[in-house]
């Protein structure tokens, strides 16, 4: 059990490295450090932040993180994003971007890859046999090592693949009995990266549609605001972000325009 000092120590760490807020999840910090350290063999919690504050980079750091992050996700999770990216969204890039071919996809805090497979899945369908003729980049990133290596292996039980349509199963996933392992061809479309959503953005190209969802939720107000400025800055103009179902923006903090619950666009 921590101290009150110990769990301070943290939840500051937490704060100004990550931008998450666990001020208010005392048992969470508790239970998670708990079994952090126990598979890990750690049993000096001073020894074990001293070395998460002296390296960020290192294994304490990462594994403190890999720790505390809620990774909870699924595919088609919230489908009506989907449906509004296949109905929308791209038919209206397919006509904008006509001349580059070049899509820019991000699935900004993408966790065990459910989310931007799907977005690889709904590109592919949408474009079919053109799609060869596009360049369409789809980055997913996290800050969770753990749940990285999860997304690029691609492997998922049964019962994860379910709510897929019998079709998408066939099309771009490989079935290992109980296991259906995401085809290359898929595979190939994506790419995984760590990131830190507080750090400033290496991308050299703007995005078309960006999929923040379902994280914002651990941030406070200042962080999440200035997140969504910096998104807006490396968007192209008419594209779109989509946050979670539950999640909401104040129109007057932000530069984007409301198109409807959950659904956000930079002007034309
Ligand atoms: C609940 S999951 C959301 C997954 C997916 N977007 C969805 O809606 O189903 C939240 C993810 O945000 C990631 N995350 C939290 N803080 C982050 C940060 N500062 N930078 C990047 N990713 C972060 C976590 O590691 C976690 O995998």
């Amino acid at each position: 059990m921590l101290t009150d000092a110990q769990f301070d120590r943290v939840v500051r760490y937490v704060k100004i490295h990550y931008g998450i807020d666990l001020s208010q999840k005392r048992i969470l910090v508790n239970g998670r450090l708990e079994t952090h350290f126990l598979h890990n063999g750690y049993d000096s919690f001073e020894e074990f932040m001293s070395k998460a504050e002296m390296d960020f980079q290192g294994a304490e750091s990462k594994g403190l993180i890999d720790a505390l992050t809620t990774n909870h996700t699924y595919f088609l999770r919230e489908q009506a994003h989907f449906e509004y990216l296949r109905q929308v969204i791209l038919p209206y890039l397919k006509v904008k971007e006509e001349k580059t071919r070049d899509l820019g996809i991000w699935s900004a805090a993408s966790s065990t890859g459910e989310e931007p497979y799907t977005l690889a899945m709904v590109v592919s369908d949408f474009f079919g046999l053109e799609a060869a003729n596009w360049d369409t980049r789809i980055l997913a990133t996290d800050i969770s090592t753990r749940v990285l290596e999860h997304a690029v292996k691609g492997v998922y039980l049964k019962e994860q693949i379910d709510p897929l349509p019998e079709i998408w199963k066939r099309r771009y996933f490989i079935n290992h009995g109980e296991e259906y392992a995401v085809r290359d061809e898929l595979k190939k479309q994506l790419i995984f990266r760590r990131f830190n959503l507080m750090d400033e953005f290496p991308f050299k190209r703007k995005f078309h549609v960006v999929f923040l969802r379902n994280v914002m939720i651990y941030f406070n107000d200042d962080v999440k605001y200035r997140l969504i400025d910096k998104i807006y800055r490396f968007m192209e103009p008419g594209g779109y972000l989509i946050i979670g179902a539950t999640e909401s923006l104040d129109k007057n903090r932000i530069q984007f325009q409301y198109v409807q619950p959950s659904i956000y666009r930079k002007k034309e």
